[in-house]
């Protein structure tokens, strides 16, 4: 790529400590990281591996023990609401159960509307609102009118994620932290959600931080993959790099853990995850 790559959000010696004394969990030592604008990236690492932590320091729900963020070239401050309210302007989560982070008493119609409301569409005329709320729904392939008047808990796991994804079609964060956003639904929309993530990088040129323990997940969707152990970083690098030439034990651990019988992953070297055709 001849372009310059434009460094959004990066971490040097990020930790996290819960409780002291004999019962401290350093859930998350010293971690470094680079994630570049415009690409996916996946961060890889079994249950406790201190992923969830992170994401949760990444957007600011939880503090940070020691270290620094660095957004947009930055050293990130948010300390007043103001300035944690115009960070969340370019940084949006959806987690692993979708229904937790919903009002469920919210009819859909009006969670996407606060969408547009919150990026400064208060004043449009009704009929652009109904415009882009029709647009949101339809990149993630929902009908709008079936959804108006629908309460959250009226759609299945699967529904609800990609109405998440819309929000995030409407709130156009720079950045999207993806916190294992496929494990809570069947397999058959399970990969439907991953395309959708690659849409919003392909389409709408977001970056995208991918959370999940699958490493088959990892490389059909990733740039780049950061292997997460005990709340350390043991290895990162390209999708391929990461699967053709693993280093640490913990990564070759993983991979080994991918299921072989019917493996729809081809791991050649040409060719880009995007690619590989799996549904
Ligand atoms: N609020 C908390 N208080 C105390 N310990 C926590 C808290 N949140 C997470 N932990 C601990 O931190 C470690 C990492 O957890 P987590 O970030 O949820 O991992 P993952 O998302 O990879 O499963 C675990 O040992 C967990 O028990
Ligand atoms: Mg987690």
């Amino acid at each position: 790529m001849s372009e310059k790559r434009q460094l959004c959000l990066s971490g040097k010696g990020v930790t996290k400590v819960f409780g002291h004394g004999r019962k401290k969990t350093v859930a998350v030592n010293n971690v470094d990281f680079e994630f570049y604008s415009g690409d996916l990236i996946s961060i890889v690492g079994e249950s406790g591996s201190g992923k969830t932590t992170l994401i949760k320091m990444l957007l600011g729900l939880t503090s940070v023990t020691d270290g620094e963020i660095f957004f947009m070239g930055k050293k990130r401050d948010i300390r007043s609401r103001k300035n944690k309210k115009e960070y969340w302007n370019g940084i949006q989560a959806i987690f692993q159960d979708p229904y937790s982070s919903y009002n469920i008493f919210s009819k859909i119609d009006t969670v996407l509307l606060d969408c547009i409301n919150m990026r400064g569409g208060r004043r449009f005329p009704i009929k652009k609102k109904i415009e882009m709320m029709r647009e949101a729904c339809s990149f993630v392939n929902l009908k709008f009118d079936e959804m108006t008047n629908k309460y959250p808990f009226e759609l299945s796991g699967g529904q609800m994620q990609r109405l998440m994804i819309a929000r995030i079609f409407l709130l156009r964060p720079k950045i999207l932290l993806a916190d294992e956003p496929t494990s809570m639904i069947d397999a058959c929309s399970r990969a439907t959600i991953l395309d959708y993530l690659l849409k919003l990088r392909d389409e709408i040129g977001m970056t995208i931080i991918f959370i999940t323990h699958d490493m088959g997940l990892a490389y059909y969707v990733s740039d780049s993959v950061y292997i997460m152990e005990r709340g350390k970083f043991v290895e990162y690098g390209s999708a391929n790099e990461i699967i053709l030439n693993p280093k640490a034990d913990y990564t070759k651990q993983l991979l080994d853990d991918i299921p072989k019988i019917n493996n729809p992953w081809e791991f050649s070297r040409n060719r880009r995850p995007a690619e590989t055709g799996a549904s």
